[in-house]
């Protein structure tokens, strides 16, 4: 008798043991899926980021730099403002409005296919850097 309720007790240790190492298991898969969530998210946003930043480097070149020059630094004889560099007046809302619309009366036209926000972002961050 008291042999058997030692080996139902261990059997009880055992079982209370291996049942809550299975809810640590299931407890650390969890966190493992969280972190290969979030790690999955920063990449595809730097994914995004990259392949923006390709796109409005290819669009400003094909576009811009005639007049804006190829680093933003501007072109005196076109009287186009400096877009990057120290030169730069960085306005972000006023640029996404001027590219969209253009500037009346300058040289400065509308472009209205222009991703103006991810250009802008590029100007700022990336151009000239
Ligand atoms: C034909 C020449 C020309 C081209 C091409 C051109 N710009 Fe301009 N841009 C100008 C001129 C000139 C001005 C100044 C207008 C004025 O007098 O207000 C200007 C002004 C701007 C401004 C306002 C800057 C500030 O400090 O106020 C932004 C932003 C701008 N351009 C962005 C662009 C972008 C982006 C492109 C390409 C999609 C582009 N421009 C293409 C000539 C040009």
């Amino acid at each position: 008798m008291k042999k058997l309720s030692i080996f139902a007790i261990s059997l009880l240790f055992a079982g209370t043991a291996m049942f809550s190492s299975c809810g640590e298991a299931e407890k650390k898969k969890e966190e493992v899926k969280e972190v290969v969530e979030e790690v999955k998210e920063t990449v595809k946003e730097e994914v995004k980021e990259a392949v923006d930043y390709t796109a409005m480097a290819a669009y400003y070149t094909a576009t811009c730099v005639a007049c804006h020059g190829a680093n933003g630094e501007g072109n005196e004889a076109m009287k186009a403002p400096a877009l990057a560099g120290e030169n730069a007046k960085f306005d972000a809302a006023a640029w996404e409005k001027t590219i969209k619309e253009g500037k009346e009366g300058t040289i400065m036209v509308a472009f209205p296919d222009a991703d103006a926000p991810n250009l802008v972002k590029y100007l700022n961050e990336k151009l000239g850097k």
